[in-house]
Protein backbone atom coordinates (compact mmCIF):
# COMPACT_ATOMS: atom_id res chain seq x y z
CA UNK A 1 0.00 0.00 0.00
CA UNK A 2 0.92 3.57 -0.58
CA UNK A 3 2.57 5.26 2.33
CA UNK A 4 0.49 8.26 1.63
CA UNK A 5 -2.42 6.63 1.99
CA UNK A 6 -4.48 5.58 4.84
CA UNK A 7 -7.88 3.52 4.48
CA UNK A 8 -10.23 3.31 7.46
CA UNK A 9 -12.68 0.63 8.33
CA UNK A 10 -15.80 4.02 8.48
CA UNK A 11 -15.72 7.59 7.71
CA UNK A 12 -15.65 8.04 11.26
CA UNK A 13 -12.14 6.88 11.99
CA UNK A 14 -10.99 8.50 9.02
CA UNK A 15 -12.19 11.94 10.66
CA UNK A 16 -10.75 10.79 13.88
CA UNK A 17 -7.33 10.00 12.27
CA UNK A 18 -7.33 13.59 10.88
CA UNK A 19 -8.38 15.47 14.16
CA UNK A 20 -5.43 13.56 15.53
CA UNK A 21 -3.19 15.74 13.24
CA UNK A 22 -5.02 18.68 13.52
CA UNK A 23 -4.18 18.26 17.48
CA UNK A 24 -0.82 17.10 17.27
CA UNK A 25 -0.57 20.38 15.59
CA UNK A 26 -2.17 22.56 17.58
CA UNK A 27 -0.20 20.99 20.51
CA UNK A 28 3.00 21.29 19.03
CA UNK A 29 3.58 25.36 18.20
CA UNK A 30 4.81 26.05 21.15
CA UNK A 31 4.75 30.14 21.30
CA UNK A 32 4.15 30.60 17.52
CA UNK A 33 0.38 30.11 15.59
CA UNK A 34 -0.80 26.83 14.28
CA UNK A 35 -2.32 27.98 10.62
CA UNK A 36 -4.89 25.60 9.38
CA UNK A 37 -6.06 25.52 5.87
CA UNK A 38 -9.48 24.04 6.29
CA UNK A 39 -12.45 22.61 4.03
CA UNK A 40 -15.88 22.60 4.23
CA UNK A 41 -18.72 20.41 2.67
CA UNK A 42 -20.16 17.06 3.51
CA UNK A 43 -16.94 15.07 4.30
CA UNK A 44 -15.48 17.23 7.15
CA UNK A 45 -18.62 17.33 9.65
CA UNK A 46 -17.77 14.71 11.42
CA UNK A 47 -13.95 15.83 12.09
CA UNK A 48 -15.74 19.14 13.16
CA UNK A 49 -17.63 17.38 15.13
CA UNK A 50 -15.08 15.40 16.68
CA UNK A 51 -12.69 18.73 16.98
CA UNK A 52 -15.11 20.51 18.99
CA UNK A 53 -15.83 17.53 21.52
CA UNK A 54 -12.42 17.66 21.69
CA UNK A 55 -12.08 21.17 22.75
CA UNK A 56 -15.43 20.63 25.10
CA UNK A 57 -14.11 17.14 26.75
CA UNK A 58 -10.01 17.07 26.36
CA UNK A 59 -9.28 20.71 26.42
CA UNK A 60 -8.08 20.80 22.63
CA UNK A 61 -7.27 24.71 22.09
CA UNK A 62 -7.79 26.31 19.23
CA UNK A 63 -5.99 29.72 20.82
CA UNK A 64 -3.33 29.83 18.92
CA UNK A 65 -4.76 28.67 15.81
CA UNK A 66 -5.23 30.11 12.57
CA UNK A 67 -7.63 29.51 10.16
CA UNK A 68 -8.27 29.83 6.36
CA UNK A 69 -10.79 28.60 5.02
CA UNK A 70 -10.28 26.96 1.32
CA UNK A 71 -13.14 28.52 -0.48
CA UNK A 72 -16.64 30.28 -0.57
CA UNK A 73 -19.01 30.94 -2.87
CA UNK A 74 -19.64 34.18 -4.56
CA UNK A 75 -21.89 36.03 -5.15
CA UNK A 76 -22.87 35.84 -1.73
CA UNK A 77 -25.33 37.64 0.37
CA UNK A 78 -23.35 38.90 4.14
CA UNK A 79 -23.69 35.96 6.34
CA UNK A 80 -26.25 33.72 3.75
CA UNK A 81 -26.56 30.30 5.95
CA UNK A 82 -25.87 28.76 2.79
CA UNK A 83 -22.81 29.86 2.23
CA UNK A 84 -19.31 28.90 3.86
CA UNK A 85 -18.82 31.19 6.17
CA UNK A 86 -21.93 30.17 8.12
CA UNK A 87 -20.98 26.62 8.07
CA UNK A 88 -17.51 27.32 9.42
CA UNK A 89 -18.85 29.38 11.93
CA UNK A 90 -21.69 26.57 13.15
CA UNK A 91 -19.66 23.16 12.59
CA UNK A 92 -16.45 24.51 14.48
CA UNK A 93 -15.69 28.80 14.69
CA UNK A 94 -18.33 29.32 17.36
CA UNK A 95 -18.15 26.10 19.02
CA UNK A 96 -14.23 26.49 19.73
CA UNK A 97 -11.73 29.05 20.94
CA UNK A 98 -10.54 30.08 17.87
CA UNK A 99 -9.87 33.95 18.08
CA UNK A 100 -12.46 35.74 16.23
CA UNK A 101 -9.85 37.69 14.45
CA UNK A 102 -8.09 34.70 13.52
CA UNK A 103 -10.41 33.02 11.04
CA UNK A 104 -10.22 34.16 7.72
CA UNK A 105 -12.12 33.06 4.79
CA UNK A 106 -13.01 34.66 1.00
CA UNK A 107 -15.77 37.19 1.11
CA UNK A 108 -18.57 36.20 -0.63
CA UNK A 109 -19.87 39.43 -0.34
CA UNK A 110 -16.97 41.38 -2.43
CA UNK A 111 -18.26 43.65 -4.64
CA UNK A 112 -17.25 42.60 -8.43
CA UNK A 113 -14.61 45.52 -8.84
CA UNK A 114 -12.72 44.56 -5.59
CA UNK A 115 -12.37 40.87 -6.09
CA UNK A 116 -9.18 40.57 -7.75
CA UNK A 117 -7.70 42.51 -5.30
CA UNK A 118 -8.96 40.55 -2.37
CA UNK A 119 -8.25 37.31 -3.63
CA UNK A 120 -4.87 39.20 -3.83
CA UNK A 121 -4.71 40.06 -0.60
CA UNK A 122 -6.26 36.49 0.84
CA UNK A 123 -3.21 35.23 -0.57
CA UNK A 124 -0.68 37.68 0.93
CA UNK A 125 -2.65 37.55 4.51
CA UNK A 126 -1.65 33.75 3.85
CA UNK A 127 1.98 34.15 3.33
CA UNK A 128 2.00 37.05 6.36
CA UNK A 129 0.49 34.61 8.68
CA UNK A 130 3.48 32.25 7.94
CA UNK A 131 2.31 30.38 5.22
CA UNK A 132 -0.41 26.81 5.99
CA UNK A 133 1.29 24.42 7.83
CA UNK A 134 -1.61 22.12 7.65
CA UNK A 135 -4.25 21.94 4.80
CA UNK A 136 -7.18 19.69 5.01
CA UNK A 137 -9.22 18.98 2.02
CA UNK A 138 -12.16 17.30 0.74
CA UNK A 139 -12.64 15.99 -2.86
CA UNK A 140 -15.90 16.66 -5.60
CA UNK A 141 -17.27 14.39 -7.45
CA UNK A 142 -15.35 15.96 -10.42
CA UNK A 143 -12.17 15.84 -9.12
CA UNK A 144 -12.15 19.75 -7.69
CA UNK A 145 -10.30 20.57 -5.07
CA UNK A 146 -11.64 23.61 -3.45
CA UNK A 147 -13.30 25.18 -6.10
CA UNK A 148 -10.82 24.12 -8.57
CA UNK A 149 -12.74 22.30 -11.19
CA UNK A 150 -11.62 20.86 -14.32
CA UNK A 151 -9.14 22.50 -15.94
CA UNK A 152 -7.39 24.18 -13.07
CA UNK A 153 -4.00 24.07 -13.51
CA UNK A 154 -0.80 23.63 -10.99
CA UNK A 155 0.03 27.51 -11.61
CA UNK A 156 -3.47 28.28 -10.58
CA UNK A 157 -3.39 31.09 -7.68
CA UNK A 158 -6.61 32.45 -5.64
CA UNK A 159 -9.28 33.79 -7.77
CA UNK A 160 -12.89 34.03 -8.85
CA UNK A 161 -13.88 31.22 -10.76
CA UNK A 162 -16.71 29.67 -12.73
CA UNK A 163 -18.25 26.72 -10.96
CA UNK A 164 -19.28 23.44 -12.84
CA UNK A 165 -22.56 22.86 -13.47
CA UNK A 166 -22.50 19.50 -11.64
CA UNK A 167 -21.41 21.46 -8.52
CA UNK A 168 -24.08 23.98 -8.94
CA UNK A 169 -26.73 21.33 -8.96
CA UNK A 170 -24.64 19.23 -5.83
CA UNK A 171 -24.74 22.10 -3.80
CA UNK A 172 -28.22 23.91 -4.99
CA UNK A 173 -30.00 22.24 -1.84
CA UNK A 174 -28.39 24.76 0.51
CA UNK A 175 -29.78 27.50 -1.23
CA UNK A 176 -33.27 26.92 -1.22
CA UNK A 177 -35.89 29.40 -2.67
CA UNK A 178 -33.05 31.35 -4.53
CA UNK A 179 -30.82 30.85 -7.01
CA UNK A 180 -27.52 28.80 -6.30
CA UNK A 181 -23.82 31.03 -7.08
CA UNK A 182 -22.61 29.94 -9.85
CA UNK A 183 -18.91 31.28 -8.82
CA UNK A 184 -16.79 31.08 -6.01
CA UNK A 185 -13.65 32.18 -4.77
CA UNK A 186 -11.00 29.96 -4.58
CA UNK A 187 -7.28 29.24 -3.37
CA UNK A 188 -5.56 27.74 -6.04
CA UNK A 189 -3.86 25.13 -6.55
CA UNK A 190 -0.49 26.45 -6.22
CA UNK A 191 -1.96 27.80 -2.81
CA UNK A 192 -2.61 24.63 -1.85
CA UNK A 193 0.59 23.05 -2.82
CA UNK A 194 2.70 25.46 -0.89
CA UNK A 195 1.34 24.34 2.52
CA UNK A 196 3.79 22.52 3.89
CA UNK A 197 1.10 19.30 4.81
CA UNK A 198 -2.04 18.11 2.54
CA UNK A 199 -4.33 15.99 4.32
CA UNK A 200 -7.15 14.98 1.70
CA UNK A 201 -10.31 13.34 3.83
CA UNK A 202 -12.21 10.88 1.17
CA UNK A 203 -15.34 9.09 2.22
CA UNK A 204 -18.39 7.16 0.72
CA UNK A 205 -19.02 5.06 -1.79
CA UNK A 206 -20.08 8.12 -3.95
CA UNK A 207 -16.32 8.73 -4.40
CA UNK A 208 -15.00 5.57 -5.07
CA UNK A 209 -14.79 6.74 -8.79
CA UNK A 210 -12.89 10.09 -7.93
CA UNK A 211 -10.60 9.04 -5.56
CA UNK A 212 -9.67 5.93 -8.23
CA UNK A 213 -9.37 9.20 -10.72
CA UNK A 214 -7.32 10.92 -8.57
CA UNK A 215 -4.85 8.72 -7.35
CA UNK A 216 -4.09 6.21 -10.31
CA UNK A 217 -5.19 8.36 -13.32
CA UNK A 218 -3.04 10.67 -15.05
CA UNK A 219 -1.83 13.91 -13.31
CA UNK A 220 -3.31 16.78 -15.10
CA UNK A 221 -5.83 19.74 -14.66
CA UNK A 222 -8.27 17.16 -16.22
CA UNK A 223 -8.62 16.22 -12.59
CA UNK A 224 -7.33 19.20 -10.10
CA UNK A 225 -7.31 16.54 -6.90
CA UNK A 226 -4.82 14.49 -9.13
CA UNK A 227 -2.34 17.32 -8.89
CA UNK A 228 -2.32 16.91 -5.22
CA UNK A 229 0.22 13.85 -5.54
CA UNK A 230 3.20 15.71 -6.63
CA UNK A 231 3.37 17.18 -3.19
CA UNK A 232 5.93 15.58 -1.43
CA UNK A 233 3.53 15.48 2.24
CA UNK A 234 0.85 14.60 0.97
CA UNK A 235 -1.51 11.78 2.65
CA UNK A 236 -4.83 10.31 1.35
CA UNK A 237 -7.41 9.23 4.13
CA UNK A 238 -10.09 7.44 2.92
CA UNK A 239 -12.67 5.18 4.18
CA UNK A 240 -13.08 1.96 2.71
CA UNK A 241 -16.08 2.97 0.80
CA UNK A 242 -14.27 5.34 -0.86
CA UNK A 243 -11.52 2.90 -1.28
CA UNK A 244 -13.19 0.51 -2.90
CA UNK A 245 -11.70 1.12 -6.27
CA UNK A 246 -8.47 1.43 -6.00
CA UNK A 247 -8.03 -2.16 -5.89
CA UNK A 248 -4.43 -3.46 -4.84
CA UNK A 249 -2.16 -0.96 -4.40
C1 LIG B 1 -17.31 21.55 -2.42
C2 LIG B 1 -16.28 22.46 -1.75
C3 LIG B 1 -15.00 21.74 -1.53
C4 LIG B 1 -15.31 20.38 -0.95
C5 LIG B 1 -15.93 19.53 -2.02
C6 LIG B 1 -16.46 18.19 -1.54
O1 LIG B 1 -17.72 22.07 -3.63
N1 LIG B 1 -16.04 23.66 -2.48
O2 LIG B 1 -14.15 22.50 -0.70
O3 LIG B 1 -14.13 19.76 -0.52
O4 LIG B 1 -16.91 20.24 -2.74
O5 LIG B 1 -17.69 18.33 -0.89
P1 LIG B 1 -18.41 17.16 -0.14
O6 LIG B 1 -17.56 16.82 1.02
O7 LIG B 1 -19.73 17.74 0.26
O8 LIG B 1 -18.55 16.03 -1.09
Amino acid sequence: MDANLRVFPDAAQAAGWVADRIADKLRSVEGRRAVLGLPTGRTPVPLYAELVRRHREEELSFARATVFNLDEYWPLAPAAPGGFAAYMRKHLVDQVDLPADQFFIPDGACPAEDVEEHCAAYRRAIVDAGGIGLQVLGLGNNGHVGFNEPGSGPGSVTRLVDLAPATVERYAHDFPGQEPPSKGITLGVADILAARRLLVLVTGSDKAAVAERALKGEVGADCPASLLREHAAVTWVLDEAAASELGRC
